[in-house]
């Protein structure tokens, strides 16, 4: 007798044990999921992925950004936005190059009175003593309320966001090849300033390891009407996981000379070739040259379309194109400090202007 309840006990605990496996293999790819598929991230305190961004939320950062530049057009307005958030403090964390999203969120809280600290050159982190990145980011968050942090890893942003309180605020300013929320909304403010709905828009260039494609392409997903081209030739063309989440008409193409005939908003970008055993082999000769725009093909373009990048350029823009009207990249690099500026007093509550 007692054998047999010794031997039930056994059963029991094994299949115990199996279905605590079976439970945690079942969560844990619901997270995977949750981060891969569909994103459900606090807006007031997050900016990971820009498919986290209702089209609400978006109009509405739009709304922001415009009074904020109303605002800030005379020095009274200046001296208001410098004491919005001068009690807050925020750490800028880049591990990758930068000039603009540097720059732009620097001066961002420069103009809501925020304070910054920030480490740009890892050789002075206390990471070369072996210090974990996650402990370095914990340590920022004893001294910041905001943590800006671009970094060359893909996932990373989604494990500081896990493992800090919520009352530290997280903006990823571009993670590995896979997103530039901040980039995508600044490009979403700048097509919004020409009319949002029923555009068609093309991305042109390596669009397979562009974060900035890859995060805009899921905004303009929420708008009526868009109809998205990828123009690349087919080595540099964008990932099915992005193609997989559109509901908006879209189409596949190598054919820049048809397609900047046609549309109303053309997204240079340039090689990302920074990273490296990305499933593209640099060595080999892929001819890049016919997805530029310069003086040549400029006068193909429709005369209200207009010219947009994320910068840095290389020669996918000509240096001629800047005088045109319809070039507006210049434009679109001063609205990413606006639109950041707006995101940050959002993500403070603070933008009920
Ligand atoms: N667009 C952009 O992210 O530029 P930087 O790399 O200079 O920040």
């Amino acid at each position: 007798m007692i054998c047999m309840i010794i031997k039930m006990i056994k059963i029991f605990l094994i299949l115990l044990i199996s279905m605590n496996i079976l439970v945690n293999i079942v969560v844990k790819s619901f997270i995977y999921k949750r981060r891969v598929f569909t994103i459900n991230i606090n807006s007031q305190t997050r900016c990971i992925n820009s498919n986290q961004y209702t089209l609400e939320n978006l109009l509405n950062l739009c709304d922001t950004t415009d009074k904020i530049k109303s605002i800030a057009s005379n020095s009274d307005g200046l001296k208001y936005l410098k004491t919005i958030l001068s009690h807050k403090r925020a750490m800028l964390y880049f591990k990758q190059s930068s000039t603009r999203t540097f720059l732009s969120f620097q001066n961002a809280c420069n103009i809501l009175g925020i304070s910054t600290s920030e480490i740009r050159d890892i050789s002075t982190s206390s990471e070369t003593k072996g210090e974990s990145e996650l402990d370095a980011i914990k340590t920022f968050s004893q001294y910041s309320d905001l943590i800006i942090m671009r970094h060359p890893s893909n996932n990373f942003i989604y494990e500081i966001s896990d493992n800090l309180p919520n009352d530290t605020r997280i903006i990823n300013a571009g993670s590995g090849t896979d997103q530039h929320p901040t980039q995508a909304l600044l490009d979403f403010y700048t097509i919004y300033k020409y009319g949002l709905e029923n555009k068609k828009i093309a991305f042109v260039g390596d669009l397979f390891r562009g974060r900035t494609v890859r995060s805009l392409s899921l905004l303009l997903n929420k708008v009526k009407g868009t109809k998205l081209y990828f123009v690349s030739p087919k080595q540099f063309q964008i990932k099915n996981d992005i193609l997989d989440k559109l509901n908006v008409d879209y189409e596949l193409t190598d054919d820049f000379d048809k397609i900047i005939q046609e549309v109303d908003v053309i997204y240079m970008t340039r090689l990302q070739d920074e990273y490296k055993n990305e499933g593209i082999n640099d060595n080999e000769i892929i001819d890049t040259s016919k997805y530029s725009i310069n003086s040549n093909n400029i006068n193909k373009m429709k005369d209200d379309a207009i010219i947009l990048h994320p910068l840095p350029r290389r020669n996918e823009i000509s240096v001629e194109v800047d005088k045109d009207k319809r070039a507006k990249y210049w434009q679109q690099c001063e609205n990413g400090m606006w639109v950041r500026v707006a995101l940050i007093m959002s993500m403070f509550g603070a933008s009920k202007l």
